[in-house]
C-alpha cells in the first residue's frame, strides 16, 4: 500500500513543499490532485529557487514523475510558463517527467476575469480569493460545461468549444458585471497554441498510478492549500472550491482507497491565514510582527502567490484535532518551530467557549467559528535560537514540552520538526 499524503492541516502554507521535498526523494510519482495555481511553493535546489504554482516538486528530482490530476484545474499559460523557466534551469521537462490528467479541468481568460468581477461585487464580504479563476473553474466543472484536459486532442473541435466557452462568459461579464467582453476569437487562438504544446503531455493519470502502486512503486500525493480551506470540510463559505483533504487525493487522482500507508499532516507551530474568515486565535501588535517577520526574507508570513500580509495568531488545537480526525493523518510535521523563540510565555488554543460553556470540539465543523472564543493553555517559552537543533535531545526543554503538548491534545505522533528555512534544518523523532 505504497501511497502516502501529504496534507496542510490549516488554512494552506503550513510548508507543505518542504515535507514533500524531503520525501520525493523515494516516491517515483509525485501527484497533485487538487487546486491550481493558486497554491504556491518554494523549492531551493543547490543555489536555485524555484517559485512553482503547479507543475508538483517531484519534477526537480530526477527519479520521479510529476503528476496533475484530475482534481485540479489547470492554467494552461502559468503551466506552459513554469515549464519554460525549469527547462531554461536546465530541469528535464519531457512529457515522460510530466503527466497531466485528461480528466483535469481548463482555466480560461473567462474564468480570471469571472473571479474579479466576483470579488469585486462581493464588495467588503469579499473572500479575499487569489484571482486565479479557481472558482470559477470549478463552477464550470460542477455545471457540466467544463473543459477538459482531452477536449485538447482535437484542435478543430476545441478552438469551436473555447470560442463558444468565452462568448457564454461575456454575456454574464457584460450583461450581470457590466465589464468588458473577451475577445472569444484570439483566446481560441492561444489555446489552440497551448493545445498543440501540451497535448504530448496527456495521459490517464488514474491508470498510470494504480498500475504503479500495484506494482509496488510509490506515489507521494501533493495536498495543495489546507483542510480549513476544504470546500465541505473547511471554514465555509471562505474556502477554496476543491477538496484538499485526504479522500480527496483518491477523487482527484482516481485512486481505490486501498493503497493508502501514511496520511501525513503538516502544521505550523502557529497559525496563519491568507484571505478573509474567522480565525479564533488572531493576534495583533508585537507578538503578530514576531511570527509574520517584516517581510524581508522569503519565509516571512506574506504569500507566495498573491504577496499580501497573512492573518497569524496561536496553535488552534481545537482545529487541528479536527483536522487529524477529518484526514485520518497518522502522523504530524510541525514546521517553524524556530519562529517560537523569543516568545514566552506561549499560548495554545485548547478548547472553545460558547455561552457560558466550554467545548473540547466543534459541533458542527469549523463553519462558524466566528462564534467561539477560544480557551487557552499557557506554556512556558525558550529563549535559545533552536535553528542548528537536528535531534529531540537538542531542543531546549519549553520546546519539546510544546510539541508533547500537540501529541498529548491531537493523539498522534509528531515525526518531524522544521526549525529553520534550510532543506537540512529538521529534527526527525524516531
Ligand atoms: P481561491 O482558491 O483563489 O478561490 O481562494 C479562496 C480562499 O483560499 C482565499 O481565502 C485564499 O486566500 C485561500 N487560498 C487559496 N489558495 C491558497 C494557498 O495556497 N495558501 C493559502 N491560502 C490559499
Amino acid at each position: 500500500m505504497p501511497l502516502d499524503i501529504v496534507i496542510g492541516t490549516q488554512w494552506g502554507d503550513e510548508g507543505k513543499g518542504r515535507v514533500v521535498d524531503l520525501l520525493a526523494g523515494s516516491a517515483d510519482f509525485v501527484a497533485r490532485y487538487n487546486g491550481g495555481d493558486n497554491a504556491g511553493h518554494t523549492v531551493t535546489v543547490g543555489d536555485r529557487i524555484f517559485k512553482l504554482h503547479l507543475v508538483p516538486s517531484g519534477i526537480l528530482h530526477p527519479h520521479s514523475v510529476a503528476v496533475i490530476g484530475n482534481g485540479l484545474v489547470v492554467n494552461p499559460a502559468v503551466l506552459l510558463e513554469e515549464l519554460e523557466t525549469l527547462n531554461n534551469a536546465g530541469v528535464d521537462v519531457s512529457p515522460d517527467r510530466l503527466r497531466l490528467s485528461y480528466a483535469a479541468h481548463l482555466i480560461t481568460p473567462a474564468h480570471l476575469a469571472l473571479d474579479r468581477a466576483q470579488e469585486l461585487a462581493r464588495g467588503k464580504s469579499n473572500i479575499g480569493t487569489t484571482l486565479r479563476g479557481i472558482g470559477p473553474a470549478y463552477v464550470s466543472k460542477a455545471s457540466r460545461q467544463g473543459l477538459r484536459m482531452e477536449a485538447m486532442l482535437d484542435v478543430d473541435t476545441f478552438a469551436d468549444a473555447i470560442r463558444a466557452h468565452i462568448e457564454d462568459a461575456n454575456r454574464m461579464l457584460t450583461g450581470i458585471f457590466h465589464v468588458e467582453p473577451l475577445d472569444a476569437r484570439a483566446v481560441a487562438n492561444q489555446f489552440v497554441d497551448y493545445a498543440r504544446r501540451l497535448t504530448p503531455y496527456i495521459a490517464d493519470v488514474a491508470a498510470v498510478l494504480s498500475d504503479a502502486l500495484a506494482a509496488g512503486r510509490r506515489v507521494l500525493a501533493e495536498g495543495a492549500q489546507g483542510t480549513l480551506l476544504d470546500l465541505d470540510h473547511g471554514t465555509y463559505p471562505f474556502v477554496t472550491s476543491s477538496s484538499p483533504v485526504a479522500g480527496g487525493a483518491l477523487i482527484g487522482l482516481g485512486l481505490g482507497i486501498g493503497f493508502v500507508e501514511r496520511v501525513i499532516g503538516v502544521t505550523k507551530a502557529f497559525q496563519t491565514r491568507v484571505g478573509s474568515g474567522p480565525f479564533p486565535t488572531e493576534l495583533d501588535g508585537e507578538t503578530a510582527l514576531h511570527l509574520r517577520g517584516s517581510g524581508s526574507q522569503p519565509w516571512d508570513e506574506y504569500g507566495t502567490t498573491t504577496g499580501r500580509p497573512r492573518r497569524v495568531g496561536w496553535l488552534d488545537l481545537v482545529l487541528l484535532r479536527y483536522a487529524v480526525r477529518v484526514n485520518g493523518l497518522t502522523e504530524l510535521v510541525v514546521s517553524k518551530l524556530d519562529i517560537l523563540s523569543g516568545l514566552d510565555p506561549l499560548f495554545v488554543c485548547s478548547a472553545y467557549r460558547m455561552d457560558g460553556k466550554t467545548i473540547p470540539d466543534l459541533p458542527f465543523g469549523p463553519g462558524n467559528l466566528a462564534r467561539f472564543e477560544p480557551v487557552y493553555t499557557q506554556l512556558p517559552g525558550w529563549r535559545e535560537d533552536i535553528q542548528s537543533a537536528r535531534r529531540w535531545e537538542d531542543l531546549p526543554a519549553a520546546a519539546r514540552s510544546y510539541i508533547l503538548t500537540i501529541e498529548e491534545q491531537c493523539g498522534v505522533p509528531v515525526r518531524l520538526i522544521s526549525v529553520g528555512p534550510e532543506r537540512d534544518q529538521i529534527v526527525v523523532i524516531d
